[in-house]
């Protein structure tokens, strides 16, 4: 089966010393749900930047290549990414807020989405909401007006609106509080179930990727270290994985 994505050999540096990403291989295949879970400052944002063409001077590709559908990307011009980015691979952040034109209000940039991804449905906006269980008053404020958990729905709703081929979620539920998180990663299993796009759930939180991921894939000091069943990791012998299942084990047991 051809892997919707497909990275090879993925090596990134920025401009001295050692590589911070290095030599980064593994495939996700349509539908498959995959987390990316390390440590702070191992290298998961930055493996997001590269799989979204994202990668500003300093930053500097030392070798690898990228395939979304078996269509080679890495080396594109930012021309060409402005039609990849959106319909088939799609970010969430952390801080939703950047993902958001801060002046603008939510209804003219969900018609932006919705035109970007060629809909015709006039109702595909309202459903999309609808799922997220935002209220359509939404579509009048401007992102300011909008609590996190709210600005990371209406992320969720563009790409129901999108149906990217890939959905790359960098710590989307960080800083929000215990159920405002059980929700957001209840939408993205549902966005994932309803649009078939295979998921990428980058987190240093294991609780959380075991919410939304069976497959994990475990970073340290920019390599992949691991990967495996989500079940499996107790059983890792990856430091890193050990690390991370011991700390999900103590906040489990403090919660
Ligand atoms: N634009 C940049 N220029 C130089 N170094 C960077 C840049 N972005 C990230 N880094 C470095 O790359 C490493 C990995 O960062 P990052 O991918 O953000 O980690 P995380 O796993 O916490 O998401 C860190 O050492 C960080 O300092
Ligand atoms: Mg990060």
């Amino acid at each position: 089966m051809v892997a919707a994505l497909s990275v090879s050999n993925l090596s990134v540096s920025a401009g001295r010393d050692a590589p911070l990403l290095n030599q980064l291989s593994f495939d996700l295949a349509a539908g498959e749900r995959v987390g990316l879970i390390g440590a702070s400052g191992c290298g998961k944002s930055l493996t997001a930047a590269a799989l979204c063409g994202l990668l500003r001077p300093p930053l500097q590709l030392l070798e690898g290549t990228v395939q979304l559908d078996s269509r080679e990307v890495l080396a594109l011009p930012p021309t060409e990414w402005r039609n990849i980015r959106g319909r088939q691979i799609f970010q969430i952040f952390q801080s939703p807020g950047t993902a958001l034109s801060p002046a603008r209000r939510i209804g003219p940039q969900l018609t932006e989405t919705a035109r970007i991804a060629r809909v015709v449905d006039e109702q595909t906006i309202t459903k999309a909401l609808e799922k997220v269980s935002l209220d359509q008053e939404v579509l009048k404020l401007f992102p300011y007006q909008l609590s996190g958990g709210m600005k990371q729905r209406v992320l969720i709703a563009m790409a129901l609106i999108l149906r990217p081929r890939i959905l790359i979620a960098d710590e989307p539920t960080t800083g929000l509080d215990v159920l405002t998180e059980r929700e957001i990663l209840a939408a993205i299993n549902d966005m994932v179930d309803e649009t078939g796009a295979a998921l990428l759930f980058i987190s240093h939180d294991l609780r959380a990727v075991r919410e939304v991921a069976n497959r994990t894939l475990v970073m340290q000091d920019g390599q992949l270290v691991e990967d495996t069943h989500v079940s499996d990791l107790d059983n890792s012998n990856a430091p890193a994985a050990k690390s991370l299942a011991e700390a999900a084990m103590k906040l489990g047991s403090t919660c």
